[in-house]
């Protein structure tokens, strides 16, 4: 019996042509936006595996849809977007795209960071909008980057490309977590406690995956820890900040500015977010480079491809 591939929307070239070649049965929801839940169980009900992408709810009631089902391939790194408790009770193996969006989601990190230290979009609208209408001292005062205290919570993968790109900036550089023997050698980078590094950083940027643990890691008690004049990054989950908390910390100027690329209840904003000029927002895009997404459906397809044809396949996590 052949099997089945369900593909949850059209991803970059490099993807589809490998699924489309690969000598299995396939259903592609070929659309840029997700099926709501009800009508993804529906078109779940005969096959083995699933390709899908971040905002697509895996969950129990989905797997349950799915009797066959032998594997999910998320084409993304994070995957909390899938019960894996449930995913393991059932055999079914999970995979996702680790490495290759590495150094691409470093780069978005770094971009909000000048983006909101120098107000980029707050100038490119005032000159847009005709009101450069000459060189003043006072206009658009922002933060230097170069010699400030960069904070790094959660040094894996993504994290450590991060903190490496600030050699150029002569920074001192403070992380959490466990020990990183590459920043400790590269960068002279000092590993400390969490509150240490809320109340010393200028710069705070966040690379921990979304787990229970780090729901709200950071709320109203630490952005008072945080400097007046600190800025935050987040290009790792929404649901690690409250949000609510941080609209206030923003509107207040308890912390000087954030950039985010990521929201709690995407793609919904908190009320009062996107009226605050201290912020820069980008859509969920760290990985958004055109040759990152073509390795990443490309590598989300072979996974899957891999699981059914019962080949090794070095990016499961379950
Ligand atoms: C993006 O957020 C990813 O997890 O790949």
């Amino acid at each position: 019996m052949q099997k089945k591939i369900f593909l949850s929307r059209r991803l970059p070239r490099a993807g589809m042509d490998l699924l489309k070649t690969s000598g299995f049965l396939t259903d592609i929801h070929e659309h840029d936006d997700p099926l709501p839940p009800k009508a993804l169980r529906e078109r779940v009900k005969d096959v083995h595996g699933i390709i899908c992408l971040l905002d697509d709810r895996i969950d129990r009631s989905l797997m349950d849809a799915a009797p066959k089902l032998e594997v999910i391939s998320n084409s993304a790194v994070g995957f909390n977007n899938i019960d894996i408790d449930h995913a393991r009770s059932r055999n079914i193996a999970v995979c996702n795209t680790p490495g290759i969006l590495t150094e691409t989601t470093a780069e978005l990190a770094w971009a909000l960071l000048f983006a909101v230290a120098r107000r980029i979009p707050e100038s490119d609208a005032y000159v847009r909008k005709g009101k450069f209408t000459g060189w003043k001292p006072m206009l658009m005062l922002g933060s230097d980057i170069h010699d400030k205290t960069l904070g790094v919570i959660g040094t894996g993968r993504i994290g450590t490309a991060f903190a490496l790109r600030s050699k150029g900036f002569n920074m001192r550089v403070l992380y959490s977590g466990k020990p990183n023997p590459v920043l400790d050698r590269e960068l002279g980078a000092e590993n400390v406690g969490l509150e240490t590094l809320l109340r010393e950083s200028d710069f705070i940027s966040l690379h921990i995956p979304m787990r229970k643990s780090n729901y709200h890691l950071l709320g109203k008690k630490e952005f008072a820890l945080m400097k007046n004049s600190a800025y935050l990054i987040n290009t790792a989950r929404g649901a690690v900040v409250d949000e609510a908390a941080l609209v206030e910390a923003l509107r207040t100027r308890e912390i000087a500015g954030a950039g985010l690329d990521v929201y709690e209840d995407e793609p919904e904003l908190t009320p009062g977010l996107k009226g605050l000029p201290n912020v820069v927002l980008t859509p969920h895009t760290g990985s958004a480079s055109t040759s990152t997404r073509d390795a990443m459906a490309a590598m989300a397809v072979e996974n899957c491809l891999n699981v059914l044809r019962g080949e090794k396949c070095g990016n499961r996590v379950v």
